[in-house]
């Protein structure tokens, strides 16, 4: 992406010498789905909009983050495409200059919105499908639709969005059978299959240990079916996200993504921050301290101003989580709140 050249400001670290190049920034605790795994059936208490950042706070936070060397950011939920305005706001941080600007959905909308988004500035898009089978994912996402999302990824090809992402939450005895098949699937796309471990977030509410599925039996099923396996770090740009790359040892266009933040955790190489829908920085995904930039925000502090409450923050983050595989160690908010 080409776009103005950002005054460059002190990066911001913490304090184990790591720092914050990537934003993920929620648009909205909102979705059309309910999967299981993200958010308990009877959902979860959701934000007065009166709360919710306007696309123009948005886009400022953002601003100010890039020029303090945020060079990435993921829009997510809740669901993006929930949000009124997310046109409009792709534009304005198309405009920033970033490296990179992509979005997470489940799809619902994509065939839809792919077009514009992609008008707008977008770069690239990560798609969730945990199961090629629609009555499986009716029933894992309380309320979706296969065949949109299908015709979404289709959309988005052809509207010009290159390596799409499919993300595929593991689960065992539910869709690690689907992991090949899955993996074929997202390759016949130009897509690059990523799959990820549970982590129990909620307050381990929702959390099913005996569906976890690691990293080392993900690895282990791919290779069972598709063959010898090797460690592909060229996937993905090096260092710029927690995803490990592997691919097919017969054939170098056929690579796939883990993340595995429970069994092999990466918080070493952690470079990201998280901004929820209502202005609260998470300097970590697995814990509930946050910091809020919504009130100096609206209390028209500079960008000098919100800059040091970020970097008092970050400051303090700490060296790792404590996820673990019995479904223990994880924060008390809601991955939908946050979105991934
Ligand atoms: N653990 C791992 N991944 C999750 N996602 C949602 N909830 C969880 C969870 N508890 C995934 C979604 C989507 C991404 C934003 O996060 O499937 O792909
Ligand atoms: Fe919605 Fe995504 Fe959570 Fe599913 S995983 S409920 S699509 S936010």
């Amino acid at each position: 992406m080409s776009g103005p050249s950002l005054p460059v400001l002190a990066p911001i670290a913490d304090g184990f010498d790591r720092r914050v190049t990537y934003l993920r920034v929620s648009l909205t605790d909102r979705c059309n789905y309910r999967c299981t795994y993200c958010m308990p059936e009877a959902g979860v208490d959701l934000v007065p909009r009166a709360e919710v950042l306007s696309i123009e706070e948005l886009a400022r936070v953002v601003g100010v983050l890039a020029r303090a060397g945020v060079r990435r950011v993921r829009l997510t939920g809740g669901e993006p495409t929930v949000r009124h305005g997310l046109v409009d706001l792709v534009e304005k941080l198309a405009a920033i200059g970033l490296d990179d600007l992509a979005m997470t959905t489940n799809g619902h909308v994509l065939a839809e919105l792919a077009a514009p988004l992609r008008r707008a500035g977008l770069s690239r898009l990560n798609v969730s499908i945990d199961t090629l089978d629609p009555v499986k994912f009716r029933q894992i996402t309380r309320w979706g639709d296969l065949a949109r999302v299908v015709a979404g990824v289709e959309a988005a090809r052809a509207a010009g969005f290159r390596g799409t992402k499919i993300n595929v939450v593991t689960l065992a005895g539910w869709n690690d059978d689907e992991l090949p098949a899955l993996a074929r699937w997202a390759w016949e796309r130009d897509a690059v299959p990523r799959f990820i471990e549970w982590m129990p977030m909620s307050g381990g509410a929702i959390f099913a240990p005996g569906t976890f599925f690691a990293a080392a039996e993900i690895r282990r099923r791919l290779a069972d079916e598709l063959g010898p396996l090797v460690p592909d770090e060229a996937g993905d740009l090096p260092g710029v996200g927690p995803a490990r790359y592997h691919r097919l040892a017969s054939d170098a266009a056929h690579r796939f993504g883990i993340i595995s933040a429970v069994s092999e955790p990466f918080c070493d190489t952690c470079n990201r921050v998280r901004l929820s829908s209502t202005g609260q920085l998470h300097t970590c995904l697995a814990r509930d301290e946050v910091i809020d930039l919504k009130a100096p925000l609206r209390a028209g502090l500079s960008d000098e101003e919100l800059l040091d409450r970020v970097r008092a923050g970050v400051a303090a983050k700490v060296k790792s989580h404590d996820f673990s595989p019995t479904g223990c160690g994880g924060p008390r908010k809601h991955m939908v709140t946050i979105g991934g």
